[in-house]
């Protein structure tokens, strides 16, 4: 075996957002060694385009709060495909892990006795995100951060894993370069937990960054794992649709949380046309109500503007077909209309929007004080991931465990705003938990040496086609797969479209092996490109297998072919599996039948 640079962990977390700084505090705080490695810089991660809100039922603001309507609207937001019993944990748990949060110094908006303010976000039924400003995941970051970095974790910076390493069925350490020099470390561990995102770049509108290539779903699933819900993709409702270089950044719920409304060409509230049947009962039927909603009066009815967002973005979608949408390809979100209601408006939207603020005007030259926004439907979140015990969040590989977006469950068809930060906070502690617990009770495995040279040389054959004519450069193919899965796999789904995505996606496949690189391996972005498609391409088959798969429309998944939702394809998950051929492999997972004291939470909550 050729040298590489070896470090020896016993939980090693791949990915330094919300979830695995979660979870490497939790594991150091069992007393073993962790490591954690960030593809980007410490600090620099998606949880911090989680502005608005942590969900957690604290019941500060409206005290009919609680666990169970936490549960009961996160089992709705998911149309009850989610894993119950973690949105069970999840309500339960969520209000302690804030409170943590806040003994470990986070400095929470308060309401005027003091306590932790809370605000509304779509499809929760009471006033239930713990906020700062509109930069609550950044706050959180910075509070992860601060409070692990005096842990004695060992952090690795710039740091991208290629493959997962196994010892027969076991994981027991993973295989990366450092971006800076383009050296190969090997990474020894008895556990490792994966908490490295989402998957919004295979898309070409994303909220997402560069990083978020689907590498731990990835990575998982050529290892062995099972992934589930892979067709559940959230498009956010309000992203940035102007200037073109901003497009696709995240314009905070936390707008419409504090009265902003949507509004197409005509000037007119579109999405008071469209309320659902299961929310009728819930949702104001007029604009004064909406307006007292959102300033707290609890006897008021949420603004269909806070409706889910696999509603809202159906309907902002069907405003720009129609040709009621602004000039630029979205709609209006206009928050500066509260002036009529506020003597203050203009000050009140700074001080609770500040990065709103901000972003609009320094990136669109928009003063959304005085002027509406323009937005429209950004790639956001993944529902779907990493296959995990609900209690222990162990994957189907032994070894390996996940938490935060590229695990899947909690979340369902759709995921509820503000439920990201709690849900990663409160699986990002259980995996460092019990990933601590699995290396304390077992050995460490060995991985073959050959194992580790495979991954080196197959890292590094795009620069051996750099002569190679049929090669072609990486980002081509990133870009084509991006335009593709937008237009035919994107907010709208049909068959047709998604079996032409498939053979788009094979021959993308075909043009990845052979795509070349140039130059040598020192900081060379067009390398790191070539050796993400192989996980772009993967999460992109997945989502487009398991669309097709799901003949109806449930939350995020909407097909146009089937505009219904089928009672029979709300009974199970669809999971995710390589073959021993190397094929990807579909099965329909049965929903286990939920525990009668949860299904009357729910009748209670209806
Ligand atoms: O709109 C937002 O602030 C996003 C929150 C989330 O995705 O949870």
């Amino acid at each position: 075996m050729a040298e590489y640079l070896t470090f020896e962990h016993d939980v090693l977390v791949i990915g330094a957002g919300g979830a695995g700084l979660r979870a490497a505090i939790e594991a150091s705080a069992a007393d073993v060694r962790v490591g954690l490695i960030c593809k980007s810089l410490l600090g620099k991660a998606h949880t911090v385009m989680a502005e608005g809100g942590i969900a957690a039922a604290m019941g500060n603001v409206d005290e009919r709060d609680n666990w169970r309507v936490h549960f009961a609207d996160t089992m709705r937001g998911g149309q009850y495909v989610n894993n119950w019993r973690m949105a069970e944990l999840h309500a339960k748990e969520a209000p302690d892990r804030v409170h943590e949060l806040e003994a470990w110094g986070a400095v929470f908006d308060r309401t005027k006795d003091g306590r932790i303010l809370q605000r509304n976000f779509g499809g929760h039924k009471y006033p239930r995100l713990a906020h700062v400003g509109d930069r609550t995941g950044l706050e959180m970051i910075r509070t992860l951060q601060d409070h692990g970095v005096h842990r004695g974790i060992d952090v690795y910076m710039e740091c991208t894993v290629v493959t997962l390493l196994k010892d027969g069925d076991r994981v027991v350490g993973a295989m990366a370069y450092d971006r800076e020099r383009g050296r190969f470390q090997v990474f020894k561990a008895k556990a490792i937990v994966m908490a490295t995102g989402g998957v919004g770049r295979a898309f070409k509108i994303t909220s997402n960054s560069w990083e978020y290539t689907g590498d731990g779903h990835s990575l998982a699933y050529h290892a062995g794992a099972e992934l589930i819900d892979m067709e559940f993709v959230q498009f956010h409702p309000t992203g940035m649709v102007w200037p073109p270089s901003v497009r696709g950044i995240l314009v905070t719920e936390g707008v419409r949380g504090e009265g902003g409304v949507l509004l197409n060409l005509e000037g007119r509230r579109f999405m008071f046309d469209d309320i659902p049947e299961n929310y009728r009962s819930q949702t104001a039927d007029n604009e004064e109500e909406g307006w007292r909603y959102t300033q707290g009066d609890k006897n008021a009815r949420r603004p269909p503007d806070l409706l889910t967002r696999d509603h809202v973005a159906r309907c902002i979608v069907r405003e720009i077909k129609e040709g009621r949408g602004s000039p630029h390809g979205g709609v209006f979100l206009d928050i500066s209309w509260i002036k009529k209601r506020l003597p203050n408006a203009a000050e009140h939207i700074k001080k609770k929007l500040p990065s709103m603020y901000h972003q609009f005007k320094q990136l669109a030259d928009i003063d959304i004080t005085e002027q509406p926004m323009e937005v429209g439907p950004t790639t956001h979140y993944m529902m779907g991931g990493i296959r995990v015990d609900s209690d222990t969040q162990m994957s189907t590989v032994e070894g390996l465990f996940a938490c935060g977006e590229c695990a899947a469950g909690i979340n369902g068809a759709n995921r509820l705003g503000g439920n990201s930060l709690s849900d990663l906070l409160v699986f990002g502690k259980r995996a460092g938990e019990f990933a601590a617990k699995f290396a304390s009770e077992n050995s460490p495995g060995q991985a073959s040496p050959d194992q580790i040279d495979e991954a080196a040389r197959r890292a590094l054959e795009p620069f051996e086609r750099s002569s190679d004519a049929r090669g072609e450069g990486p980002y081509q193919i990133q870009h084509d797969l991006q335009e593709m899965m937008q237009d035919l796999v994107g907010i709208v789904r049909r068959e047709d479209e998604m079996l032409r995505a498939l053979e788009g996606i094979e021959k993308l496949w075909e043009r990845s092996r052979r795509v070349s690189v140039t130059g040598n391996r020192e900081y060379n972005p067009g390398w790191h490109t070539a050796l993400d498609l192989t996980n772009l391409l993967t999460v992109a088959e997945a989502i487009t297998l398991s669309a097709l798969e799901r003949k109806e429309s449930r939350g995020a998944q909407y097909r146009d072919d089937y505009p219904a939702k089928d009672e029979e394809f709300g009974r199970f998950n669809i999971a995710v599996k390589k073959s021993d051929d190397g094929r990807m492999q579909l099965r329909r997972e049965a929903i286990p039948e939920m525990p009668a004291e949860l299904k009357q939470v729910i009748e209670e909550m209806k």
